[in-house]
Formats: structure tokens, sequence, C-alpha cells
């Protein structure tokens, strides 16, 4: 059965290969500390028989956003700068790629996010893309790329909740 949990120490962080030095490098050296300093937090996806092996991972965090930049009318209709939360990295192991599990964490984040939302208020999901494809991967959930940073992308609150329920069906 597939479990996402937070990540500790007895999760083998060394064994992890996204094919992706830096996200690699992330997961092993800083993610640990960013969640015992507050800055974000990193969650596993593994298979409860193998617990200790890592098959993915992703890490939200929240940001200040400039609403001057949102596409469409969403830059009218906030104040200048507002809070919103980010997936500042997600990541499959090589071996378990296209079997549905980045998809499977996405719908995770999207629910923490709406969580986030629900308790505290945030404007959406915020993503930076590290090339087209990662872009092409992000929009199929619908979010929507920044006019001046097509790397950069937007989940407003009610494409979150769509993407959501789209999921649950
Ligand atoms: C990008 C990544 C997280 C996707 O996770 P995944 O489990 O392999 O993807 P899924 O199986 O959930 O993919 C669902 C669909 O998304 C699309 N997709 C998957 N990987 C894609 C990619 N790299 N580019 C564009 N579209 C992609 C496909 O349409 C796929 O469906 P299909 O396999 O039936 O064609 C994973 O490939 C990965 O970790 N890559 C290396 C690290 C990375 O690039 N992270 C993103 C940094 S911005």
């Amino acid at each position: 059965m597939l479990r996402i949990e937070l990540l500790t120490k007895r999760h083998d962080r060394k064994g992890f290969d996204c094919g992706e030095p830096a996200l690699n490098n992330y997961l092993k050296k800083t993610a640990r500390q960013h969640i015992e300093k507050g800055i974000s937090r990193t969650f596993i996806l593994v298979d409860t028989e193998e617990p200790t092996s890592i098959l993915g991972f992703f890490t939200l965090a929240s940001c200040e956003v400039v609403t001057s930049g949102l596409p469409g009318k969403s830059g009218r209709i906030y104040p200048a700068k507002a809070q919103a939360a980010k997936l500042a990295r997600l990541a499959v192991s090589t071996h378990q790629q296209r079997r549905g599990l980045g998809s499977i964490m996405m719908v995770e984040a999207m629910q923490r996010t709406l969580a986030v939302a629900e308790n505290i208020g945030i404007i959406g999901f915020f993503v930076n893309a590290k090339n087209q494809d990662a872009r092409k991967y992000y929009e199929q959930f619908g979010f929507i790329a920044l006019p001046n940073n097509p790397l950069e992308l937007f989940l407003p609150l009610n494409s979150l909740k769509a993407a959501i329920e789209a999921a649950d069906k």
C-alpha cells in the first residue's frame, strides 16, 4: 500500500535518485534541516511493505506573491502582495517514473494546500518548472504560466478545488 508521510531520519535519502542531482541533493542534505527550521515541509511517498525506501517526494512552502504578474484578472483583484503556497520540489525515483506516482503526490500536495487555504487564507498554489517539459506536466493539473515568466506557474484556488474533485472521481 502506498503512503505519504513527513520525511524523517529513518527514510533512506541516500538511496534516492530521480535523475536530477539538484533534487537528489536537496533531499539528502537540506530537506530535513528545512523541516526542523520551519522553512518548508517535505513529504515522502513509500510503499508500506518497504517503508524506508523513498519512491518520491514533494516539498511545500509558503511564498509572497507580487500580484501584478498574475495572469488575466487575477492581477487586478488582489492587493499588490499576497500570500500563497508553493510546490518547491517534486520528484519520483527514476525506476518508478511514468506510473502515476507524481500525480498521486500532486493531488496530495493540492489537498494540503487547500487545507491551508481553508484555515489561514492564501490566493493559490505556485510552482517553478525547470524546463518546458516540466511546464507541460504542471499545466495538465490546471496550472497557468505567468505572462512574464512562462516557467513560473499559478493554480488559482478554484482550479485547485476542481483538480482535487476531478482526481476523486
Ligand atoms: C516530473 C515527474 C515528477 C513526473 O512524475 P511521474 O510519476 O513520472 O509522472 P506521472 O506518471 O504522474 O505522469 C502523469 C502524466 O504526466 C505526463 N508526464 C509525465 N512526466 C512528464 C514529463 N517529464 N514531462 C511532461 N509530461 C510528463 C504524462 O502525460 C504522464 O502520463 P503518461 O505516462 O500516461 O503519458 C518525474 O518524472 C520526475 O521526478 N522527474 C525528474 C525530476 C523533475 O523533473 N521534477 C520536476 C521539477 S520542476
